[in-house]
């Protein structure tokens, strides 16, 4: 071969390899705009989150290995960022979106997530992850198509429905915060939220409104629904329509009927309706569970050709009592021949015969500190860092930001006095771990795990004792992100942690959470090597906030003389030449010795 023909063939390799890497895994592309918008859920104006104006914001319909890519601006007045609940981001966790991965999206600024949903399948949605501002929207559906040459445990359906409900408050959400902020908790929700509305039975307009969903006669439809409130467990029904579960969180399931599912927040159902029920309208409903109190909502379904008349009122019952519940969890199982992309293929079809490394309890608490209200696990109530948890341990300078396992692996004998950390629990990569969720409280709990899925192989009233392990699901517990525990209960969950990264775990209910029930498990592979993690992208929200500070300082300094303020241009301008230095470090890739302290100003910042 002469020397053109080979550097010609060298030249074509690569381009070769990038392009067949394109054709394998499809880019899907959006651009979102978020701003304030007043909205009226329920009847009241108040200030809501607006996606590109939509709320609740926009699908995402995306298929398996599909990437992702969002570039979402924020036109909020306040940093802001969006977390993929349920999405594994593999080797990835810099586009998870928790306040411990990434800095916040600055007001007025971009960031491009970009991330693969890598061997995925099913149901999903999106949220706010700072403040509380999934309090005010900015979450909408995602859903995770099984790729053509997979097939899918059932017929393709007529169409696929998203149906996001959730309970909801008709306070703005600074009010919200600044109640939770002062260490005053939360009235009960003001109402329940069915895509963005609430509705009453027998409204004037019932026979007449355009329904939320129609189905054609004889038709099967897919609906997907899931909890995306802030505090209450809802059941959800559709009048005279029984619902086949097809899958959840992720995983196909075996097909059983329901007339009703209990859907703790955070969690997803997909369930098959058929419209073989008289051309007419119904409703749909989505009312509270284990409180004192009812909130409902209801959602008009119509059969094409129906005629101009009401649903009927009376609604489906719901259940009564938790052990329902907790009955209705044991009859779910996973589909274990229904193919699908699974997680970790290898490790997690026989989940039951490996042994556990390591058991985990988590025990949650609510209590005062200083008079002001706190939840905890084991003790400790979590606290944010300044710095992100994952820039600290990337750039090495982890001891500067924050200790890890403050708590231990056993929750304290007195778990009374909460005290304020940094939770940040040091996992070993590969792992196969137990965490036991343990509810000594009243109310029902929901617990998330970013990053990973699980096996919840047991739950239980009472106390969790390792006789508990005999009675465990070792064969066909859903694999799953997110599980209730019910009051004066226990749920344990199975895992091999062999995602590194950082992982959020948290209580799902916007006060427990936003108030230190939550904590960070960190996994780092051993090799640090690009095959178990991605490096940190470029264009992180970091260098953004970094401009944005200088930015506002020189706006000071161009308008303001007086002294106070002239002290603080003092140091503000130290700190700048610190950020100066700082960079420089980040530019030569220099994270040792001197240069920590300057970084530090730089992340501090
Ligand atoms: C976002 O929406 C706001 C308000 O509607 C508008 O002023 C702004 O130009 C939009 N920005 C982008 C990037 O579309
Ligand atoms: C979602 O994507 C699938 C697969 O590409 C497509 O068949 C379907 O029509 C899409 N649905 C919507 C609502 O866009
Ligand atoms: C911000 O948006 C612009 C224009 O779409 C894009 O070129 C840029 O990469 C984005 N910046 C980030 C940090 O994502
Ligand atoms: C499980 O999936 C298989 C394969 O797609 C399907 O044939 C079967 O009906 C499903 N089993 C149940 C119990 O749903
Ligand atoms: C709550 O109210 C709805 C609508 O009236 C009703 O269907 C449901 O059974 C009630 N739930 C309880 C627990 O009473
Ligand atoms: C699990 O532990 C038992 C007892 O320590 C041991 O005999 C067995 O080989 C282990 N199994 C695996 C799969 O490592
Ligand atoms: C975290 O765990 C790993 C693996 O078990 C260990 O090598 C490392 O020293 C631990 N780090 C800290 C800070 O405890």
């Amino acid at each position: 071969m002469g020397r053109a023909a080979s550097s010609l063939l060298w030249a074509v390799v690569p381009f070769l390899f990038v392009v067949s890497a394109w054709a394998e895994d499809p880019y899907i592309f959006f651009t979102w705009n978020v701003t304030y918008g007043t909205i009226s859920p329920l009847g009241k104006p108040q200030q809501g989150i607006l996606i590109n104006g939509q709320f609740p914001g926009p699908n995402i319909n995306s298929t398996t290995n599909n990437n992702v890519v969002v570039n979402v601006f924020n036109n909020l007045d306040e940093p802001f960022l969006i977390t993929w609940n349920g999405i594994q981001q593999r080797k990835n966790c810099w586009m998870d979106g928790m306040p411990g991965t990434n800095c916040p999206i600055p007001p007025g600024k971009n960031f491009t997530y970009h991330f693969q949903v890598k061997d995925q399948i099913g149901s999903y949605f999106y949220f706010p992850s700072t403040s509380v501002h999934r309090a005010a929207g900015g979450f909408g559906g995602l859903r995770v198509n099984s790729r053509l040459l997979i097939p899918v445990p059932f017929d393709d359906p007529e169409d696929d429905y998203t149906v996001l409900i959730g309970d909801w408050y008709s306070y703005d959400f600074k009010t919200i915060k600044s109640t939770l902020d002062s260490g005053r908790p939360l009235t009960r929700p003001h109402g329940v939220l069915i895509n963005g509305e609430n509705h009453k039975v027998g409204e004037a307009d019932d026979a007449t409104r355009k329904p939320v969903f129609t189905m054609k006669p004889g038709k099967t439809y897919r609906y997907r629904i899931c909890n995306v409130g802030l505090k209450n467990t809802l059941n959800f029904r559709i009048q005279g329509h029984p619902m086949k579960l097809v899958e959840m969180d992720g995983s196909h399931t075996v097909q059983n009927v329901y007339e009703s599912l209990d859907i703790h927040v955070g969690q997803c159902f997909s369930v098959l309706v058929t419209a073989d029920q008289p051309v007419k309208r119904y409703y749909m409903v989505a009312s509270s569970r284990f409180t004192k109190y009812n909130l409902t909502s209801v959602g008009l379904i119509g059969y094409e050709g129906a005629p101009a008349e009401a649903p009927s009122t009376e609604l489906p019952p719901s259940p009564v009592g938790w052990a329902w519940s907790l009955n209705q969890f044991r009859s779910f199982r996973w589909n274990l021949t229904a193919s699908a992309a699974r997680p970790n293929p290898q490790g997690s079809f026989h989940y039951g015969g490996i042994n556990i490394t390591r058991t985990i309890k988590l025990a949650n608490t609510a209590g005062f500190l200083d008079g002001k209200l706190r939840y905890a696990l084991n003790g400790v109530s979590y606290v944010e860092p300044t710095t992100p948890i994952k820039l600290a341990e990337y750039f090495g300078v982890a001891d500067k930001v924050f200790k890890y396992d403050v708590i231990g692996d056993e929750p304290p004998a007195d778990d009374k006095n909460i005290k304020l950390d940094t939770i940040v629990v040091n996992g070993t990569f590969r792992d196969f771990i137990e965490i036991v969720f343990e509810n000594h409280e009243k109310g029902v709990q929901s617990f998330h795990l970013d990053g990973y899925s699980f096996f919840p192989v047991g739950m239980d009233t009472g106390t969790w004792t390792p006789t508990s392990r005999k009675n465990y699901n070792l064969l066909d517990a859903v694999s799953r992100h997110t599980i209730q525990v019910y009051p004066k209960s226990w749920t344990a969950i199975l895992l091999t942690i062999d995602n590194a990264g950082l992982w959020n775990i948290r209580s799902n209910h916007l006060q427990r959470n936003y108030l230190g029930q939550q904590l960070y498990l960190s996994v780092l592979s051993p090799e640090r090597s690009l095959r178990d993690e991605y490096n940190l992208p470029d264009l992180h929200p970091t260098c953004e906030r970094r401009k944005n500070i200088k930015e506002k300082i020189e706006d000071k300094e161009g308008r303001n003389n007086n002294r106070g303020m002239r002290e603080r241009q003092e140091r503000q301008s130290k700190i700048v030449l610190d950020l100066d230095e700082a960079l420089v470090c980040v530019e030569r890739q220099d994270f040792s010795g001197l240069c920590i302290e300057a970084k530090l100003q730089w992340f501090v910042l």
